[in-house]
């Protein structure tokens, strides 16, 4: 069995079923995928577009003749329809490996930012700012994901940053915008919130979040804080506009929204309205911000993804939320009192494709329970941060959930293609294997 992680689903060795419009690969046509929060397969106008840019923009696009131009126009065009999916402008797009690098990107460009600052004004030119820490913080949830709390931890524990991870609420599951403001202090450089959670799908009040800590900032402005959502698992999902929310960085995570694994990062104004250092040095491209030779054909993927989700967002989630409901109601008649929904949070808004469910009872762990379906593929809770499948997921313990409950947990996560006999034969399946496992003890 394959070590977790968001990108690997708990079990390994099969690929998706067959169901209408999409015609993902199929290995086997008998298993019924529900583990979109891991990764999506690519929708089929992506791999076109992908297979269209390998076959017909392979310049470099640095490139002045026209091979080069062809792939640098391409690249150019994905921007604007990246833009155009969050709400920003085509020169706000910066190009990445994918999500984890972009998080890296943000977090480390703040300390350093924070760095030259301290250095100016220490060297005089802001004596006002005299008694402050020397230390850059960070303000983060304690629920995000790895690729952001493990560098913030790293930088922690070698001395270069503080950090303050912030609870989210046991009753909402969300970070409270109070305790947000609480964690505030002199040296704080970045707040780091995800705008969705990948394994309970609860939706962060990032737009009060920023409401409130621009009007801090307005005190300050050469000190201010700097503001960052992860949007990996709410994109395509929800609406994200980088504007309504005010963040100064979102990073774009494109194998959750049926895009190949790469990513991007908006940045408000890179390099003049916010700060932004690379991490890697190297040729000119992305504007000195990411160098390296563009991977145009993956980039092409992106932006058509993009597109899609601009054109047909409203669908995808009514979808979505139809399907998931369904599967809720189907687990509650199959399991009556032996279901327990977990990410049902009074007050919270939740992804339109996330159910988080645990069936009761002892031997029901998530992971058992999953390596005996016959066909259901989904993870358990813990996905990201866990080495060790077999102990509760810490995001369901912050958020309030007993650990009887969240060792028995499911993560069951539709896609824009999952259907109602999808979801019949996944209960079914669970049904099956619960009496099976019940029977064996
Ligand atoms: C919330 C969140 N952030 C970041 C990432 C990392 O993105 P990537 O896999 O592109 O590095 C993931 C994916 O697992 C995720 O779920």
């Amino acid at each position: 069995m394959a070590k977790q992680s968001d990108d690997i689903p708990l079990v390994t060795g099969h690929t998706f079923t067959h169901n209408d419009f999409h015609h993902y690969s199929e290995m086997n046509q008998d298993r019924i995928y529900m583990d979109y929060n891991a990764t999506t397969p690519l929708e089929p106008e992506v791999i076109q577009a992908i297979t269209e840019a390998l076959e017909d923009a392979w310049g470099n696009p640095s490139s002045n003749y026209i091979a080069g131009a062809k792939a640098k126009a391409l690249i150019n065009q994905s921007r604007e329809s990246v833009a155009r999916m969050v709400g920003g402008r085509a020169e706000d797009i910066i190009f990445t490996s994918g999500g984890t690098e972009a998080n890296n990107l943000v977090i480390n460009t703040a300390v350093e930012h924070f760095r030259r600052n301290y250095q100016a004004a220490k060297q005089g030119e802001g004596d006002h700012n005299g008694d402050m820490a020397c230390l850059p913080h960070i303000i983060a949830s304690n629920v995000e994901h790895d690729s952001v709390k493990l560098v913030a931890e790293h930088l922690q524990k070698s001395g270069k940053a503080e950090v303050t991870f912030v609870p989210v609420s046991r009753v909402t599951a969300h970070v409270e915008v109070e305790d947000i403001m609480a964690a505030v202090r002199p040296n704080t450089c970045l707040i780091s919130v995800m705008l969705a959670n990948n394994e309970t799908g609860v939706i962060m009040p990032l737009q009060e979040i920023c409401q409130r800590v621009k009007s801090l900032n307005k005190q300050c402005e050469r000190f201010r804080i700097l503001l960052h959502t992860d949007a990996a698992q709410a994109l395509g999902k929800i609406r994200v506009d980088v504007c309504e929310l005010g963040v100064d960085y979102l990073t774009i995570v494109g194998h959750k929204f049926y895009a190949p694994r790469v990513g991007a990062l908006y940045v408000n104004g890179p390099g003049t309205k916010t700060p932004l250092y690379p991490m890697l040095f190297g040729g000119g491209q992305e504007r000195k911000f990411r160098p390296g030779t563009e991977n145009t054909p993956m980039i092409a993927g992106l932006g058509k993804a993009a597109e899609l989700v601009t054109s047909n967002l409203t669908d995808y989630a009514s979808h979505m939320q139809s399907i998931k409901l369904y599967l809720e109601q189907q687990l509650e008649a199959v399991f009556g009192d032996k279901i327990r929904i977990n990410n049902h949070f009074p007050g919270s808004d939740i992804l339109p494709n996330t159910c988080n469910v645990s069936i009761l009872g002892p031997g029901l762990q998530g992971w058992r329970v999953l390596s005996n379906c016959a066909r259901l593929l989904a993870s358990v809770g813990a996905a990201c941060h866990s080495d060790n499948v077999h102990r509760p997921s810490h995001i369901l313990l912050s958020c309030g959930i007993p650990s009887d409950v969240a060792a028995n947990a499911l993560r069951l996560s539709v896609g824009r293609g999952t259907t109602k006999e999808d979801v019949d034969a996944v209960v079914e399946d669970l049904r099956e294997t619960v009496q099976l496992l019940e029977e064996a003890r």
